[in-house]
């Protein structure tokens, strides 16, 4: 027999199926079924190339074939089929092999046929999925495979059949004879094609039996008994015989009884079967795989991409080949890296804002200063806008104006800008009365948030968030921004503004991951500060009522504002940086870009998810739109961060802590070079693009002054804010 003696007892399955992947690239669907060959215990070979596929057959023998029908180009699977089922036929004789097809879901409704002619079982649709890649191999393990190895087993103990020196006989349950072995036929001088398809009545009997014995041996066979007994059987040429018989029933289907060595063995029925039964089955196991899997829009755009390249020219669905590459990444929104060792800065900058941080617990906690939010009971007495000094009025006068000068702000109102100003923007923009709150809420609620933050902080305090929320409510009023955005987003904008670094402890996320902070913990070393400003802001805010800016309003819309809210400031992690700007320019510059000035801009600047990005990127730029403003207000923020990352480096030598940013040390820092590193890989692009959108000349001639500056400052080798007075 070519097959092991274990395959003819009742567990036919050897202890681990051979599998072959014929995929021509690696791709998710092809790692999908290695991972699930892995994980079911399964050997498997993957071969590239149909050579490869056959010359790997040949050798090893597989149980499985799956073969990638899904680009043409690269090999023709149906063929590929043929030549495989060949040489499985040519090492064994045997026709049928398991081989399954791996398609494309748009083939879904196409007839199946082609592929059962070229030898297919199966067609699988395209699925990466790792769970259905390891569901259809069990299921074809335990259903189809598990036939096709009962299938071998009989063809073993037919091969045992006819080398059998016993003469044996297999009628069906009509007694129409279906199979004699050669010892049959030389011993009773028939040839099988004379026998096969009669009735036993049909063949002449010896008269030397007892005339009973066959109603005898009937009756046996009828009760499911096996008989035995001495029978005279008259051989073609006429001679009685003498044998010593054994008939034994066979309980097939339907549980009929077989008569005279017959048995249910009966190949062609179990065949044809086989077809129908398991297309069902096929087909159910389909449907199942299909309810299971929600498809993600990013596989429907691998699915229409696929669906182009079969009929693109090569240069084209080669250029479409990379594009996939790069659609299957998880990493679509972050650039690589090329010049790391050229340039520290951008590298540090990118490690110390884009990363949350490899986090290695020590055990040096970092302390917040603030550990309790607290209220200020020192500015009890409200002030209300009429209130407000006439000498801090003054330097609100032109807070509409781009170049309005914060610091004077900052030092005219005994550091409460973000109290003042947002008073004065919060009132501009109608806010109390978009929210049915008194005016004296607002001021609470102000107070209260602008008191979390740290004053200590040399950038990251109360000062930065008047300068976002000045940047944001600048950026409300240009034409394209408000097209686009409704009230809502407007008092949803502000409010993010200004809550946007509540409670900034001064040091970057990955430092708090480092450090294994409190915050680090809790947040999972994910977009730890972000949460935090968030989740503080609705804190204080719903707490106590004298500051709830919230409590009127109907619950509904207090969720979308909310959800707003909170949207925009986990926005300003700059680990998601590139996403947002990408997002923005592919769905909204671009799209504008094509089209002519005429109605159709609105559609775009007012979809729902295209108001989110054009928020988003609004609360970006005005977050870190520092090197856009005036000169002299350039320099001054510049100063504040470096000197708050330089803290940050001598505290994490102190603790010996991971240093983050090793370019931001006081001693041996470059300020001018990490201002134009900062520019070149994080402003340049993003401005660009909102500069696009919302039109702002202004800004782009200060960015562009700005950078002239620092790269003089570079030229020069100085490392300072400004060069040395002359
Ligand atoms: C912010 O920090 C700077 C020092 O960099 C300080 O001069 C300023 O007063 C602070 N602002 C507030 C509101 O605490
Ligand atoms: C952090 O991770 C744990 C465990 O996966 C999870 O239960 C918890 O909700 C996560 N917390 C946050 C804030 O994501
Ligand atoms: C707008 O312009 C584009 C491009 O010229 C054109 O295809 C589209 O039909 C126009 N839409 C309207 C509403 O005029």
């Amino acid at each position: 027999s070519p097959l092991a003696p274990g395959l003819l007892a009742p567990g036919l399955l050897p202890p681990s199926l051979l599998v072959l992947l014929v995929f021509a690239k690696e791709d998710s669907q092809n790692n999908g079924f290695c991972w699930a060959c892995e994980k079911a215990n399964f050997r498997c070979n993957v071969a590239r190339t149909p050579e490869a596929a056959l010359e790997c057959f040949k050798e090893k023998h597989h149980d499985l074939v799956i073969i990638d029908h899904r680009h043409s180009r690269y090999f023709d699977a149906e063929s590929l089929c043929r030549e495989v089922l060949l040489i499985h036929f040519y090492l064994n004789g045997f026709v049928d092999l398991f081989g399954v097809c791996c398609c494309r879901p748009d083939r879904e409704e196409a007839s199946v046929m082609p592929l059962i002619k070229s030898g297919f079982n199966r067609r699988y649709v395209e699925n990466a999925n790792m769970m259905a890649c390891y569901n259809e191999l069990l299921q074809l393990e335990r259903g189809e495979v598990l036939a096709q190895f009962k299938l071998r087993a009989c063809n073993a103990i037919f091969t045992a059949l006819e080398q059998s020196q016993e003469a044996i006989e297999i009628t069906n349950e009509d007694q129409v004879i279906q199979y004699v072995n050669p010892a049959y036929e030389s011993i009773m001088g028939y040839q099988q094609g004379e026998l096969i398809g009669k009735e036993i009545t049909e063949v002449p009997k010896s008269e030397k039996n007892k005339p009973d014995l066959l109603e005898t041996i009937n009756s046996c066979i009828r009760k499911g008994k096996e008989w035995q007994g001495i029978y005279y059987a008259k051989k073609k040429n006429g001679d009685s015989v003498q044998q010593n018989v054994k008939i034994t029933p066979v309980i097939g289907q339907g549980g009929k009884h077989k008569d005279r060595r017959k048995g249910s063995l009966d190949v062609r029925s179990t065949t044809s079967r086989g077809s129908d039964g398991s297309s069902q089955r096929r087909h159910s196991s389909m449907a199942r795989i299909h309810s299971m899997t929600i498809e993600a829009p990013i596989t429907k755009v691998i699915n229409i991409i696929n669906a182009a390249q079969e009929s693109s020219p090569m240069p084209v669905a080669e250029a479409l080949d990379r594009v996939l590459e790069i659609l299957r990444t998880t990493e679509l929104y972050s650039p690589q890296l090329g010049t790391k060792e050229e340039d520290p800065h951008t590298n540090d900058l990118v490690g110390g804002l884009m990363t949350d941080g490899l986090r290695r617990l020590s055990g040096n906690e970092y302390i917040f200063a603030a550990k309790q939010p607290h209220l200020p009971s020192h500015l009890a007495m409200p002030l209300s806008l009429n209130d407000i000094p006439p000498h801090v009025a003054q330097t609100m006068e032109n807070e509409d104006s781009w170049d309005f000068d914060i610091f004077n702000l900052e030092t005219a109102c005994l550091k409460r800008p973000l109290t003042y100003l947002g008073l004065k923007i919060f009132s501009r923009f109608g806010v109390c009365e978009f929210l049915s709150c008194p005016e004296a809420t607002l001021r609470s609620w102000l107070q209260g948030i602008e008191a979390n933050y740290h004053s200590t902080n040399s950038y990251h305090n109360s000062s930065h968030a008047a300068d976002v929320l000045h940047a944001t409510a600048y950026f409300l009023c240009k034409e394209r921004v408000k097209q686009s955005l409704e009230q809502i987003d407007e008092v949803a904008a502000l409010i993010a503004a200004t809550v946007h670094d509540v409670d900034h402890p001064g040091r970057t996320n990955s430092f708090l991951c480092n450090a294994g902070s409190e915050l680090a913990i809790l947040y999972n070393d994910t977009a730890v500060l972000e949460s935090h400003h968030a989740a503080l802001a609705f804190q204080i805010t719903t707490r106590d009522d004298k500051c709830n800016i919230f409590r009127n309003m109907e619950r509904n819309e207090y969720r979308t504002l909310r959800q707003a809210i909170i949207d925009m400031v986990l926005a300003t992690e700059m680990t998601k940086h590139f996403e947002h700007v990408n997002k923005f320019v592919n769905s909204i510059n671009k799209p504008l870009a094509a089209l002519e000035e005429n109605g159709s801009v609105k559609g775009i600047l007012t979809s729902p998810d295209n108001r989110i990005l054009v928020k988003r990127m609004l609360i970006k730029c005005a977050d870190i739109s520092n090197p856009c403003r005036p000169l002299e207000l350039c320099i001054e923020w510049a100063g504040r961060i470096s000197e708050e990352y330089f803290a940050q480096t001598d505290e994490e030598k102190r603790q010996s802590l991971p240093v983050v940013m090793p370019v931001f040390d006081r001693n041996t820092c470059s300020i001018p070079k990490s201002q134009i590193s900062f520019i070149d890989y994080f402003i340049t692009d993003m401005f660009d693009a909102w500069d696009a959108f919302a039109d702002l000349p202004n800004l782009m001639q200060h960015l562009d002054n700005n950078f002239k500056y620092w790269k003089g400052l570079d030229e020069r080798k100085l490392h300072s804010l400004r060069p040395p007075p002359e």
